[in-house]
């Protein structure tokens, strides 16, 4: 199969550095670098898109800053999963208005999902006015362009039509930790579950080449990173429009054959794409950590077949033992969705009798949110609001206690963990991670962090563990 996917021609990206160069050339005329701030709502995926819009604006000249207080440029990286998430962003690109009229020179940017939505697009276009530039996440890489034309003040930008979305290589990085880095492997989505605004947004599914992507796993190797996080919406569709028979599980093996140590991890799985031969990659390579986020949403066939899940109660719990057989000491993560539309009180029992079968490590629990333009906004929705809360509650009340008897579990065993943190308490003053991704709260020498380190675990809470050196 030829590769099916677009790639951005080098000398497109070549032109963006050239437009970082002409701004940093601007800013270098200031008696002080310029700053900037970018505030990042939603995924992963936005995180590490951050990181990429914070490596250009490092090429700008400008000087990255915790806050937007003060700054001359703020860029707002936007989620549109549910309506609350788009609350937030009205409510604080709102309040930015104050401080632009302070300083009329700063620069405010919203990009990310939000930007996509044709809705959204024109209520900004309309309402807010002091917001100069909005692009959709596709067309990221351009950013140093749209910023040179707003900078040279050539109007308010809007860079929000449809695009399927393409690869584009060779973007400088920022990186926030030292320890931690994201590597997306993938964007977009074609699964257009009903609920989901995400294919709406992000485009269609396209992999970056495989090749790329183990020479930044080797380079973060390198530079002492020991926690890296393979992103896609769906890893396990990775491939499918590369040349050749790349699939995840090749990639993850490849991944973890790079020398270094360090730990994988990868988010997010499809249940229905999550193969055994995904499982036997895990369970052979210590490097891979025992870890696997498998949304499931509901525990109802039917609300499952109307999700456009395309998998039932059956074969998720197939999938699930078939993980466990081949890793049993897996920890195992999820989502779920309360209150689509049409979900009976009986058909949730389903997803609380899910839970008590599986039980969970740690959920993700999301009462439903409708999303214009997709299918399940126009089903009929005859559960009121307080019915689903209750709902809602009832699964959160279980969750809750199947997380602190997982959790309980660990007390008394020794577990290999990377210090990667110092705690906010002077009796906790250090934070690590099992494997597993569980949060361990212990006390010792900052000088740990950025090491593998045995601790005993001592006691436990619903969220997180504590413990001790050995
Ligand atoms: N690609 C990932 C999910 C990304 S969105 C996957 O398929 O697993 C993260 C979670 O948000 C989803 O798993 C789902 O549980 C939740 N979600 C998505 N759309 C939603 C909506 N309209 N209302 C409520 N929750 C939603
Ligand atoms: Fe949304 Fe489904 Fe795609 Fe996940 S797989 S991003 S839930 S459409
Ligand atoms: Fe939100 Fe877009 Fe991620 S909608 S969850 S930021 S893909």
């Amino acid at each position: 199969m030829k590769r099916t996917t677009p790639v951005i021609p080098p000398e497109d990206i070549r032109r963006q550095k050239e437009y970082c160069a002409q701004l940093r050339a601007m800013n270098a005329q200031r008696p002080a670098p310029p700053l900037a701030y970018v505030d990042t709502y939603g995924c992963q995926q936005n995180e590490a898109d951050s990181e990429l819009l914070r490596g250009m604006l490092c090429e700008m000249g400008y000087e990255i800053v915790p806050t937007g207080e003060g700054a001359d440029v703020i860029v707002i990286n936007t989620c549109a999963i549910r309506e609350h998430a788009e609350q937030r962003v009205f409510g604080n690109v709102g309040a930015l208005v104050h401080g632009k009229r302070r300083n009329p020179g700063q620069i405010i940017c919203l990009c990310g999902c939000m930007a996509q939505e044709p809705h959204v697009a024109e209520r900004l276009r309309q309402s807010y006015r002091h917001v100069d530039l909005v692009f959709g996440p596709q067309q990221l890489w351009r950013f140093p362009e749209f910023l040179r034309r707003v900078a040279l003040r050539r109007g308010r930008v809007f860079e929000t039509e449809p695009d399927d979305g393409a690869i584009a290589e060779g973007l400088p990085v920022y990186r926030s930790g030292k320890l931690k880095a994201w590597v997306s492997i993938m964007y977009g989505c074609n699964n257009f579950c009903s609920y989901c605004i995400v294919p709406y947004t992000r485009g269609r599914e396209r992999s970056r080449e495989p090749e790329v992507i183990l020479n930044e796993i080797r380079a973060l190797a390198e530079q002492g990173y020991m926690d890296i996080t393979l992103l896609g919406q769906n890893v396990n569709s990775y491939g499918r429009d590369l040349e050749g028979d790349w699939d995840f599980p090749r990639l993850l093996e490849a991944a973890a054959s790079v020398p270094g140590e360090f730990l994988l991890r990868f988010m997010t799985s499809h249940p229905k794409d999550a193969t055994e031969k995904l499982f036997d990659v895990m369970a052979k390579c210590p490097k891979v950590a025992p870890v696997i986020h498998l949304p499931f949403q509901s525990g109802n066939s039917r609300v499952l077949a109307a999700m456009n899940r395309r998998y039932t109660r059956e074969q998720y719990l197939d999938k699930v033992r078939l993980l466990r057989e081949r890793i049993p000491d897996v920890v195992l993560t999820s989502d779920v969705i309360v209150g689509f539309p049409g979900e009976t009180t009986e058909e949730f029992e389903d997803t609380l009798s899910l839970i008590e079968e599986v039980r969970f490590d740690a959920l993700f629990t999301f009462i439903y949110s409708p999303r214009r333009g997709t299918p399940a906004a126009e089903l009929p929705d005859p559960m009121s609001k307080e019915e689903k809360s209750a709902n809602f509650q009832r699964l959160l009340e279980a969750q809750n206690r199947i997380s602190l008897e997982k959790h309980r579990a660990y007390t008394g065993t020794v577990r290999r963990c990377l210090i990667d943190g110092s705690g906010e308490d002077p009796r906790n003053s250090l934070t690590a991670r099992t494997a597993g991704g569980r949060l361990v709260h212990l006390s010792g020498d900052p000088a740990l962090i950025g090491r593998f380190a045995e601790i005993k675990i001592t006691g436990c809470s619903t969220w997180a563990l504590s413990g001790e050196l050995v």
